[in-house]
């Protein structure tokens, strides 16, 4: 087992178990992986690159594989339809990465019709295969995340686990949905539950973790390894933290946006602190980003929308937006219009 890796828990009685920030391809750029762990989250992973094109050198493929020395540990996922291209990309990162994780749960047609992300789990001799290749590559842990199935039959996420454990897969993730259901529905804890028991491999719970008390619900019914947090990380890094303080893993007090704020933070009402909160976090992605990649325009606007999401008057991000030329004015007018509370 790698350090990064802890051998599968029992029952979950409140103990500490790791949060992961889910791989979210267009969200999880280097500076939000590096600021969700500031925020609490123990791992983070890459959003999701084409193995093939890794293999062939595409210069956008490799950009989205950066990392830096605060990275740690670094887990670039990848995904594809061909065994020897993930293999060979595989071994082409394992000089940087810490942990290799292969993508079996997208569900995006431009994926799927290349046989490959959650495709992949209607033809499971070959996602087997695929990752006892890969296994056999490289020498560092190789980690795997799939949903229930496909969404036609009978949901298979439970055999291929199994297969997985024997193949030498260290880690798993389930997300409670099938290919087909994409985002829509409830995630299936029960059904992680059975996966959990059916392997030896520590299992992460992923789907519909949206703070506390869903994080404490997920853990108490699937006993999983850690829980994976994705749609509810979407412009909330606090996120991680504050499940952590629902559940007493930290105290409140150590929230960095809290030991950051001059003042005494009980006396803002939620919306001031919602704002303060979410001010904290865009000023250190803006800080993140300037110290690794740069700042870059797109995930910006990405990150600002979602930062201002549900906030009164967000709509004038739009106008702030349309208004800035400059990265640098649009980073400050965002950080403004997070102080106007
Ligand atoms: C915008 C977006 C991008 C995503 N990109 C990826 C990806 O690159 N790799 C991956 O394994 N899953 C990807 N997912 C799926 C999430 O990792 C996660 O499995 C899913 O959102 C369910 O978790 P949640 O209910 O906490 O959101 C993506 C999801 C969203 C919303």
């Amino acid at each position: 087992m790698s350090a990064f890796i802890l051998p599968k828990p029992g029952e979950w009685d409140g103990d500490v178990r790791p949060l992961f920030l889910a791989p979210m391809s267009g969200v999880t750029d280097l500076a939000y992986r590096l600021l969700a762990k500031e925020c609490g989250a123990d791992f983070t992973i890459t959003e999701f690159t084409n193995s093939t094109a890794l293999t062939r050198d595409a210069a956008t493929s490799w950009r989205k594989m950066e990392t830096c020395e605060a990275e740690n540990p670094f887990i670039p996922q990848i995904f594809g339809g061909v065994s020897k291209d993930m293999a060979l990309a595989s071994e082409l990162l394992s000089d940087s990465a810490d942990i290799i994780d292969l993508n079996f749960g997208c569900p995006a047609p431009k994926i799927t019709k290349i046989c490959a992300g959650a495709a992949l789990m209607g033809q499971p001799e070959n996602l087997v295969s695929m990752c006892e290749e890969v296994v056999d590559r490289v020498d560092i842990p190789v980690t795997a995340k799939m949903r229930l199935g496909t969404g036609q039959g009978d949901f298979n996420a439970k055999e291929i686990c199994q297969e997985l454990e024997h193949v030498g897969i260290q880690r798993l993730c389930v997300h409670g949905r099938t290919l087909k259901q994409r985002y829509s529905g409830v995630a299936d804890w029960d059904y992680i539950t059975s996966v959990v028991e059916s392997v030896e491999l520590p299992v992460i719970a992923n789907g519909d973790v949206v703070d506390s008390d869903s994080a404490k619900a997920c853990l108490s019914q699937t006993n999983a390894a850690g829980l994976m947090i994705g749609r509810g990380a979407i412009g909330r890094p606090s996120i991680f933290g504050e499940i952590k303080v629902g559940l007493g893993w930290m105290e409140k007090e150590d929230l960095p946006w809290i030991k950051a704020h001059e003042g005494n933070w009980e006396n803002l009402t939620e919306t001031a602190q919602q704002f303060a909160t979410r001010r904290w976090c865009w000023n250190r992605y803006i800080e993140l980003a300037r110290e690794t990649t740069g700042l870059e325009l797109k995930s910006m606007r990405g990150h600002a929308v979602s930062f201002t999401k549900g906030l009164p008057s967000a709509k004038k991000i739009r106008s702030i937006m349309h208004g800035k030329t400059s990265k640098e004015e649009f980073a400050a007018a965002t950080s403004d219009f997070l102080a106007s509370n």
